[in-house]
C-alpha cells in the first residue's frame, strides 16, 4: 500500500491570485514532434500582492528552454515537475514586468488529449480545465484574465489551416515552406479557453446578421471527406445565435464564429472563444449515417458551446468549486433552447421527460454513491472527475427552480442584472444566486441549500379528504438526504385533479420541515397531481393508489406527470416481479391508440425505467432478478398488445423522401419500439419484416434500430445484418462505433454465448483503438457501463475485465479511464456474490502503484465509502 496522501483542494481555501497577467503573446512553431511555444506576458501585481512575493507558473510535462525578464535573462527560478516559481522579481513584483518563456511540448506523444495533441495528423487543444499548463507555463487558473495575441506558425503542406482565438489579423509566407497566421481575441479570458487548431481541414461558411446589424461570419471545419456531413450543425448553430437574441438579448460578440470536428476527444465538445472545439460525433450527420438522436444531440451540444459565450466565456468562474456556475446555467439553456425548437407544448413536454430520464438514470446513483457531491463541491483531488451528472443536470434542475420560483420574466430580469453587475469578470454561485434576488427583490437565503448539499432530497406526501366539509388536505414533509443537513427550499407544482375540473395549477414553496395545505370547496375526493414537470428534483415519497395512477396515466394533463404515472405503475410491478395486470394493458392499449397524442410521447410512455433506474428503489440489488422482472414484464406488454403494435408498426411507416422534423422522428421512434415489441414478442415471426426494414431503409434510424432488433432479440438473422453493416459502413467512423457499441451493449440471450466473449473478441478486431475515445466508448464503456445484465455476473467475469481495461487504460488516458472506473462506484448497494467481486476488483486497480490522480480519486472514494 502507498502512504502519500493524494493531494486535495478545498474550496473555503480560495485565495485570490498574487499576480495577474494583461497582455498576453504566443508564437506557437508546430511540430509534431517538438512543438516550441513562445511566451510574452505582461506580468501586473495582483489584488493579493506583498512585496517580494515569487511568481508561481503551472507547468507539466514540458521541456523549459528559457526564461528573460523585463528582456533580461533571468535565472532565479525552481522548476518542479508542476510548477516554475521565479525569485527577485524587478521591484519586488510591485510594478508591470514583462516575463517570456521558451519551452517544448510532444504533441505527438500526447495521449491524454489534454493540452496540444495530434489526431489524424492535424493538431488540437484541449484545455478546460488544466491543460493549458501542459502548452506553457503559466497562471493556469480562470480568474486570471487576460488579452491574447496568437502568432502560429506551420509547414503550409502539412497545415494549410491555422486557427485561433478571436479574428485574424495577418498572415505571411515564410522560408523553407513555412507560413505563420496572427489570431488576436479582443475578449479577455481565462487560459481553459484558449484553442488552436491547425492541419488539412476545410469549412463549410455562412454570413448571418445579428439585431443590431452586425455581419457575422460562421465556419464550420472539418476533414475534407466530411465536408457534406456539416450543414445540420450550421443550422443549429444559426437557430442557437437567433435564439439566445431572442429570449436573453445576447449577441454573438465576435466578427467570426468557428467551430472544429475533431475524432479524438475526451468529452463532447468545448466552448473556447469564438473556436469551438468539437467531437465529430457532435458535429457531422447525414440521414443515411445519423439516428434521428444524433441529429437531436448535435443540435443541443451546439447550442451548449454556443451559449457558453456569456454564460462561461464573458461571465467566467472565479474558480472551479463554481463550475456548475456556467455548467448548469448553459444546460438549463440549451434544455430550454431545445425543447422550444420542437415546435409543440407537447413536443417540450417530451424533451421535459428525456432530460428528467437521463437525471434520475445517471444523477440520482450519483448522488447516493461514493462519488456524491453538492453542485458546488467543496473538495477534489482531481478537477476532471467533476464534470460530473451532478454538476451539469442537477446544476441545470437547480437553475431551472429559480425560473419556477420568480418565473420567466422574472429569471429574465435576474440574469440581465448577472450580466450588468458580472460581465468580464470570473464570479462564484453566490453572484448568480444574488443577482437573481436582487432583480426580483427576494430574498433567497434558504435556496442556497441547493448548492451545498449533496444527495437527493425525499418529500413525503400525505392526503386527506373530508367530503362533508368539502375539504382537501395535503402535508408535504421534506428530509434532506444527509440528517443534520439544512432545509431547502422546494417548488412543487402541483394540481387537484376533480371530476368538475375546476382547480387551477399552483405552486407550493416548501421551506419548513413539514407544511400543509388546505383546499376548500372541493366536492369530491380529487387526484393529486405532484411535483408536475418535475418542478423540483427530488424523490417523491407518495403512496399513491393505483386507481390514482391509473387516472393520472389516461388523463393529467401535465405531460410529465401523465408519464411519470405510468412509470410508476410499471416500477412497481417490476419490483414486486408482477406482470402487467389487466387495468395497465387496458390503459396502455387506449394511450396507443389515441388518435390525439403525439407518437413521441407514446414512445416515451410503454418505454419502460431503465434497470440502473430500478436498481435505485432496492435496499440490495440482485441485477439479474431485476433484469428477468423487467424483461418478463416487456414480455407481457409485448404479446398482450401483440395487435396494436403490428397496427402501429404499419401506421407509424412513412413512405417517401427521408424528413429529419421532430413529427416524423415521433413516428419513426413509435414505429421501432413497436418493431422491438414484435420482435420481443416472437422473433422468430417477426425477423423477417426486421431484416426487410433493416435492408431498405433510407436513413440509419431505421436501419439502426432493425439491426439493434435483431442483436437484442437473438435473430438467426443478426450476424449476417451485422456483417452487411460493418461492410457499407466500414469508412464511416461514427457509424463504426455504432457497429462496436450494439455488440457490446446486446443483453443476455438464452442460446448465445455471453456479451463478454464478445466483448473480448472486438477488442482484438483491426478497427478497435485503444487511444480513440470514441471507440473505446463503443467497446468497454459500453459494455461496463450501459449493459448491466451482462455486466454484472454471478462470476464476477464482468468486474475482473473492469479492472483490467481501467488499469490497461490509465497510462493512456486518465480521463476515459475515471470515467470508466466510475463503473462500480455502487459496490456497496449490490447483493452478493456480486458485492464481493466488485470488491476485489476494486481492491485490484488500487494495489496499482502508478494510478493516475484521475483514477486513484474514484477508486479510493468507491473503497473508502
Ligand atoms: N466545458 C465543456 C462543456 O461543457 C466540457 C469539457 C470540460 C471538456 N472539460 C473538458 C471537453 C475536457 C473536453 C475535454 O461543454
Ligand atoms: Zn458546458
Amino acid at each position: 500500500m502507498k502512504t502519500d496522501l493524494p493531494q486535495s483542494f478545498r474550496r473555503l481555501e480560495y485565495l485570490p491570485p498574487n499576480y495577474t497577467f494583461g497582455q498576453v503573446e504566443l508564437d506557437i512553431a508546430l511540430d509534431p514532434a517538438r512543438t516550441i511555444v513562445k511566451s510574452h506576458i505582461e506580468v501586473l501585481p495582483g489584488v493579493n500582492h506583498e512585496q517580494d512575493m515569487p511568481l508561481v507558473l503551472q507547468g507539466h510535462e514540458l521541456e523549459f528552454v528559457s526564461l528573460r525578464i523585463n528582456g533580461q535573462a533571468h535565472r532565479q527560478f525552481e522548476l518542479t515537475p508542476e510548477t516554475l516559481t521565479i525569485h527577485a522579481l524587478p521591484e519586488g513584483g510591485k510594478k508591470a514586468f514583462i516575463v517570456e518563456i521558451i519551452c517544448v511540448c510532444i504533441p505527438e506523444k500526447n495521449t491524454s488529449l489534454m493540452g496540444l495533441y495530434v489526431s489524424n495528423g492535424n493538431f488540437f487543444t484541449q484545455c478546460e480545465a488544466e491543460g493549458f499548463r501542459k502548452i506553457t507555463y503559466f497562471l493556469d487558473r480562470p480568474d486570471v484574465m487576460a488579452r491574447y495575441r496568437v502568432t502560429l506558425r506551420a509547414r503550409e503542406s502539412e497545415c494549410p489551416v491555422l486557427l485561433s482565438n478571436g479574428n485574424l489579423i495577418a498572415t505571411e509566407k515564410l522560408p523553407n515552406g513555412w507560413h505563420s497566421a496572427v489570431w488576436e481575441d479582443p475578449f479577455p479570458k481565462p487560459s481553459y479557453l484558449f484553442a488552436l487548431v491547425a492541419g488539412k481541414l476545410e469549412c463549410i461558411e455562412e454570413t448571418i446578421t445579428t439585431t443590431s446589424g452586425a455581419k457575422k461570419l460562421l465556419q464550420i471545419w472539418v476533414e475534407p471527406h466530411d465536408l457534406p456531413k456539416t450543414r445540420h450543425a450550421m443550422n443549429s448553430l444559426i437557430a442557437s445565435i437567433h435564439w439566445d437574441e431572442k429570449r436573453y438579448g445576447l449577441e454573438l460578440d465576435l466578427e467570426r464564429f468557428m467551430i472544429v470536428a475533431v475524432s479524438d476527444f475526451n468529452m463532447g465538445a468545448m466552448e473556447n472563444k469564438g473556436l469551438n472545439i468539437f467531437n465529430t460525433k457532435f458535429v457531422l450527420a447525414q440521414p443515411e449515417t445519423a439516428t434521428d438522436a444524433d441529429f437531436a444531440n448535435i443540435e443541443s451540444v451546439v447550442a451548449h458551446e454556443y451559449f457558453h459565450n456569456w454564460t462561461g466565456n464573458r461571465v467566467t468562474c472565479q474558480d472551479w468549486f463554481q463550475l456548475s456556475l456556467k455548467e448548469g446555467l448553459t444546460v438549463f439553456r440549451d434544455q430550454e433552447f431545445s425543447a422550444d425548437q420542437m415546435g409543440s407544448e407537447s413536443g417540450r413536454a417530451v424533451r421535459r421527460i428525456e432530460d428528467v430520464r437521463l437525471l434520475r438514470q445517471l444523477q440520482f446513483p450519483e448522488d447516493a454513491g461514493p462519488m456524491a457531491h453538492p453542485i458546488r463541491p467543496d473538495e477534489y483531488q482531481e478537477i476532471n472527475n467533476f464534470y460530473t451528472v451532478t454538476v451539469y443536470e442537477k446544476g441545470a434542475e437547480v437553475v431551472r427552480m429559480y425560473q419556477t420560483l420568480l418565473g420567466v420574466e422574472g429569471f429574465r430580469k435576474g440574469m440581465d442584472l448577472y450580466f450588468k453587475r458580472h460581465d468580464g469578470q470570473a464570479v462564484t454561485c453566490d453572484d448568480f444566486l444574488a443577482a437573481m434576488a436582487d432583480a426580483n427583490g427576494r430574498d433567497l437565503t434558504q435556496f442556497k441549500n441547493w448548492y451545498s448539499q449533496a444527495g437527493t432530497p425525499r418529500v413525503k406526501v400525505e392526503e386527506t379528504y373530508d367530503a362533508k366539509r368539502k375539504e382537501y388536505q395535503v402535508t408535504l414533509t421534506q428530509s434532506p438526504a444527509k440528517p443534520g443537513d439544512q432545509l431547502f427550499h422546494i417548488p412543487l407544482r402541483m394540481r387537484l385533479l376533480t371530476a368538475q375540473n375546476d382547480q387551477a395549477e399552483t405552486l407550493l414553496e416548501l421551506t419548513q420541515e413539514r407544511q400543509t395545505w388546505t383546499f376548500s370547496g372541493i366536492a369530491s375526493r380529487p387526484v393529486l397531481s405532484m411535483n408536475r414537470n418535475f418542478s423540483a428534483p427530488i424523490n417523491l415519497d407518495f403512496d399513491q393508489t393505483e386507481d390514482d395512477l391509473l387516472t393520472l396515466f389516461s388523463s393529467d394533463d401535465d405531460a410529465f406527470n401523465r408519464w411519470e404515472a405510468g412509470q410508476k405503475l410499471a416500477m412497481q410491478m417490476i419490483l414486486e416481479n408482477r406482470l402487467p395486470d389487466e387495468a395497465l394493458i387496458k390503459a396502455y392499449r387506449n394511450l396507443l391508440t389515441d388518435p390525439d397524442l403525439d407518437p413521441s410521447f407514446k414512445e416515451l410512455a410503454l418505454t419502460l425505467p431503465a434497470e440502473t433506474y430500478l436498481y435505485e428503489q432496492c435496499k440490495s440489488v440482485d441485477p439479474q432478478k431485476i433484469y428477468a422482472a423487467r424483461r418478463a414484464f416487456r414480455h407481457a406488454i409485448a404479446s398482450e398488445l401483440g395487435i396494436e403494435w403490428a397496427a402501429l408498426y404499419q401506421q407509424m411507416q412513412a413512405p417517401g423522401e427521408f424528413s429529419p422534423d421532430a413529427a416524423s422522428a415521433g413516428k419513426r421512434a413509435l414505429k421501432n419500439l413497436a418493431l422491438s415489441m414484435l420482435l420481443e414478442a416472437d422473433p422468430a415471426i417477426w425477423a423477417p419484416m426486421a431484416v426487410n426494414q433493416y435492408q431498405n431503409a433510407n436513413n440509419m434510424t431505421d436501419r439502426y434500430a432493425a439491426l439493434a432488433g435483431l442483436v437484442i432479440h437473438g435473430s438467426k438473422s443478426a450476424n449476417a445484418c451485422l456483417e452487411d453493416f460493418h461492410q457499407r459502413f466500414a469508412d464511416e467512423a461514427l457509424v463504426v462505433d455504432k457497429w462496436f457499441a450494439l455488440q457490446s451493449s446486446r443483453p443476455p440471450v438464452a442460446h448465445m454465448e455471453p456479451t463478454l466473449n464478445e466483448v473480448k473478441r472486438l477488442r482484438e478486431h483491426p478497427a478497435f483503438k485503444m487511444n480513440n475515445p470514441n471507440r473505446v466508448r463503443s467497446v468497454i464503456h459500453a459494455f461496463c457501463l450501459n449493459n448491466p445484465a451482462s455486466f454484472h455476473q454471478a462470476d464476477g467475469s464482468g468486474y475482473a475485465f473492469w479492472a483490467e481495461s481501467v488499469l490497461a487504460l490509465d497510462p493512456i488516458n486518465p480521463q476515459v479511464a475515471a470515467r470508466l472506473a466510475r463503473g462500480l462506484d455502487r459496490w456497496r448497494h449490490f447483493a452478493q456474490p456480486y458485492q464481493g467481486h466488485m470488491l476485489s476488483a476494486l481492491k485490484q486497480v488500487a494495489a496499482c502503484e502508478t494510478l493516475s490522480a484521475d483514477v486513484k480519486e474514484v477508486v479510493s472514494k468507491a473503497l473508502a465509502s
